[in-house]
């Protein structure tokens, strides 16, 4: 079974299928204000390589642990491409702004895990820095519209049609497992990729962040910058480490 983050194929596909959108909009106008960037589970590297061709001149860097992935980022030189995640690479207060984009944080299916995450998050910030994330909202469900019926096709760059669907195998707690089906004359059979995936809820959210030592500075629930509601799409934070107690 491939993992479509691994395999060279298929990560090859990756940008294809999830393009250029408002949310890399989103945080690609907060990179500016930035001197140092780091982009946790960065895939294919496509905001820091625009990020660079929009006049960024500051550090970026972009880790993920994803060999195909990191192949698709590394045809470009001028980002710094590290292989890795936070438990096997850690910065030491290096950097104005962490993201965290395409839903990685969902990736992160237990508090042992996030707390893990944002430990490390913590320690590559500076002080004055900011984390911004998403994660998509449980409350509309958004994994009841992930079904064969509303698979999507797409052209490769080579110009053959593939098909991709999404299936859900189980919903427990805050948890989903998914599959992901690759179909299409490049491959002599489907390809089918899997992932558990956490839909938190903002006061999960909150709660992990207030435990890891962030503070929210900024919620909204959509990439236009529209409030968050209670059943927005997206949980879109904007986090600041939180200032340590005097004399500690
Ligand atoms: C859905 S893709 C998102 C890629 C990119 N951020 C984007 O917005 O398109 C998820 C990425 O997270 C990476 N990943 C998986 N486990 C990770 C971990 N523990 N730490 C950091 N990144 C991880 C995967 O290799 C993959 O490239």
């Amino acid at each position: 079974m491939p993992d479509s983050y691994e395999d060279a194929d298929l990560a090859s596909l990756y940008d294809t299928i999830n393009g250029w959108g408002p949310s890399d909009e989103f945080y690609l106008d907060l990179v500016p204000a930035a001197d140092s960037v780091l982009d946790v589970g960065c895939g294919t590297g496509l905001l820091l390589k625009t990020a660079r061709d929009r006049g960024h001149r500051g550090r970026l860097v972009g880790l993920d642990p994803a060999t195909g992935m990191l192949a698709q980022a590394r045809v470009r030189d001028d980002v710094e491409w590290v292989q890795g995640d936070l438990s096997t690479v850690s910065f030491d207060h290096e950097f104005d702004l962490v993201l965290m984009t395409g839903h990685v944080f969902q990736i992160f299916t237990t508090d042992e895990q996030v707390s893990a995450l944002l430990t490390g998050v913590h320690q590559a910030l500076k002080p004055t820095g900011r984390l911004a994330f998403e994660s998509l909202n449980p409350v509309p469900k958004p994994w009841r519209n992930w079904v064969p019926r509303n698979a999507s096709t797409y052209t490769a760059p080579d110009g053959t049609d593939f098909r991709v669907t999404h299936d859900i195998v189980w919903e427990k707690d805050d948890l989903v497992h998914l599959t992901e089906t690759y179909e299409g004359e490049r491959w002599a059979e489907p390809q089918v990729d899997q992932a558990t995936m956490r839909f938190a809820s903002a006061a999960t959210i909150d709660s992990l962040l207030a435990d890891n030592g962030f503070e929210v500075e900024q919620r909204y629930g959509f990439w236009d910058r529209s409030p968050f509601a209670e059943d927005s799409r997206e949980i879109i934070t904007v986090a600041r480490p939180r200032p340590r107690p005097a004399g500690r």
